[in-house]
């Protein structure tokens, strides 16, 4: 079935390139209505759009179609998506603040569809406070960016703010397109996207003993998984959450396995692995534990004590060897090198998703409410997120999990 996009063209020297993301759109089997404001027709001509696509191009926001309908309506209802690329700094102000004084600024109000934008400017535009908390106020509403990449402007300044690769920007387009139709068509509302998924979770620390009554373990406060459970419980999916011991309440209406130790969570895990078509990991496993645990509580015996430690089993990884067409997420709690060492757990443990949190940054990570993550998929796809709750976090990983499970279906259709 054809996805539906918008695109939206607007005043800037980068212009021109959005005929060839028409073009790539095209080839990608998305049928296209290019919008252009009153500032891009400065840039490039209708005619070069219309004679690409085929269709006519909408440049005003007077214009109606043959059955009288109003246009802006009518193409803000069958769309899949709307796409702004190149998006200058005034269309980020106007869609940020609600201004609709021109066809597509008009569009982003009244369409129920996602919107991604490719943003390009002159560096310093981009940098302006004003711009950075247009963009993030438009994140926090669900708008998705390909942010503009560094080199030589046309404004002859070095700098951030050239258009992203255009066959990027198209395929991501493509991507959310198809995702968005297929919730559409499933009738089903967004927030009931996960029903048919079961979802296993891992949530909280572990406890490794070294006595009775002393154990090693970490920081996690269980937030983050707990977070993950509910959002995907309120999303339709049978959910089992596994975790440590933490002091939260579990969400009803969801199946809870309390577990301690590493080794009880592996087996656990495992338990549940074949009924199970998503996994996310977000618990925070110990690594090492006492290779002995004492019977009877350790007795105070000279100034110093050493333990030998020895690796626990590695939860995640275990499964990335017979996760089958399961999506496997995983998390990387770091405090240096994130990504770096994020992209070497992505590929160690045979993860779809890893979900990076620098764990030292300002309301991220252990025990807040909050969280800043950065998505690295199997293909190379980086996503930068902004600071959100984790709740906020949970859905855009499920939204994540659910673009994987739909690119997964398609490669294995065209295989068959
Ligand atoms: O619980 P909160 O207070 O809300 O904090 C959230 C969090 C910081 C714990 C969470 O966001 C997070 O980052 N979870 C992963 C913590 C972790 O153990 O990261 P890691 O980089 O050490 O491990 C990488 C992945 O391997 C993780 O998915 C982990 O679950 C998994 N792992 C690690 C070791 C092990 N033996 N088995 C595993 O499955």
């Amino acid at each position: 079935m054809v996805v539906k996009i918008a695109l939206g063209v607007t005043g800037c020297i980068g212009a021109y390139k959005a005929a060839q993301i028409l073009r790539t759109l095209q080839e990608l089997g998305a049928e296209v209505d290019v919008v252009m404001t009153r500032n891009a027709l400065s840039f490039i001509q209708p005619l070069t759009f219309q004679a690409l696509s085929g269709r006519q191009v909408i440049t005003e926001t007077s214009d109606t179609n043959e059955d009288s309908e109003i246009l802006h309506i009518s193409v803000a209802q069958k769309i899949d998506l709307l796409l702004v690329a190149p998006a200058t700094a005034n269309i980020l102000a106007k869609f940020a603040h609600g201004i609709a004084d021109d066809f597509l600024s008009t569009l982003y109000i009244s369409t129920p569809a996602p919107t991604l934008i490719a943003p390009a400017m002159n560096v310093v535009m981009w940098q302006h406070p004003a711009t950075q908390e247009n963009i993030q106020k438009l994140r926090h509403r669900g708008v998705e960016f390909i942010e503009p990449e560094s080199g030589y402007l046309a404004c002859r300044m070095e700098g951030k703010g050239r258009l992203a690769d255009t066959d990027l920007i198209a395929k991501h387009a493509v991507e959310l397109a198809t995702l968005s139709q297929k919730r559409r068509l499933s009738s089903l509302s967004p927030n009931r996207d996960f029903l048919g998924e079961s979802v296993l979770i891992t949530a909280g620390p572990t406890r490794e003993y070294i006595d009775p009554v002393r154990f090693i373990t970490n920081r996690s406060s269980g937030k983050m998984g707990y977070a993950l459970a509910e959002a995907a419980r309120d999303r339709g999916a049978k959910v089992t959450l596994i975790t440590g011991p933490v002091s939260l309440q579990p969400p009803d209406g969801i199946t809870v396995v309390n577990v301690v130790t590493s080794k009880d969570m592996f087996d656990a895990v495992h338990n549940h692995i074949p009924q199970s078509t998503i996994i996310i990991k977000a618990a925070a496993v110990c690594d090492y534990r006492p290779n002995r645990v004492a019977k009877e509580k350790i007795k105070k015996s000279g100034e110093t004590f050493s333990l030998t430690l020895e690796q626990t089993d590695d939860i995640v990884a275990s499964i990335g060897k017979i996760k089958e067409d399961r999506i496997l997420i995983g998390f990387a709690a770091e405090t240096e090198k994130v990504i770096e060492h994020a992209e070497k757990k992505l590929i160690s443990k045979n993860l779809d998703l890893i979900v990076a949190n620098d764990v030292k940054a300002e309301g991220s990570g252990f025990d807040v409410d909050t969280n800043r993550a950065t998505f690295i998929t199997k293909d190379g796809q980086r996503q930068d997120l902004p600071l959100m709750t984790k709740r906020e976090l949970s859905d855009q990983i499920l939204d994540r999990a659910l673009k994987i499970k739909v690119l997964k279906q398609e490669s294995l259709n065209k295989t068959a």
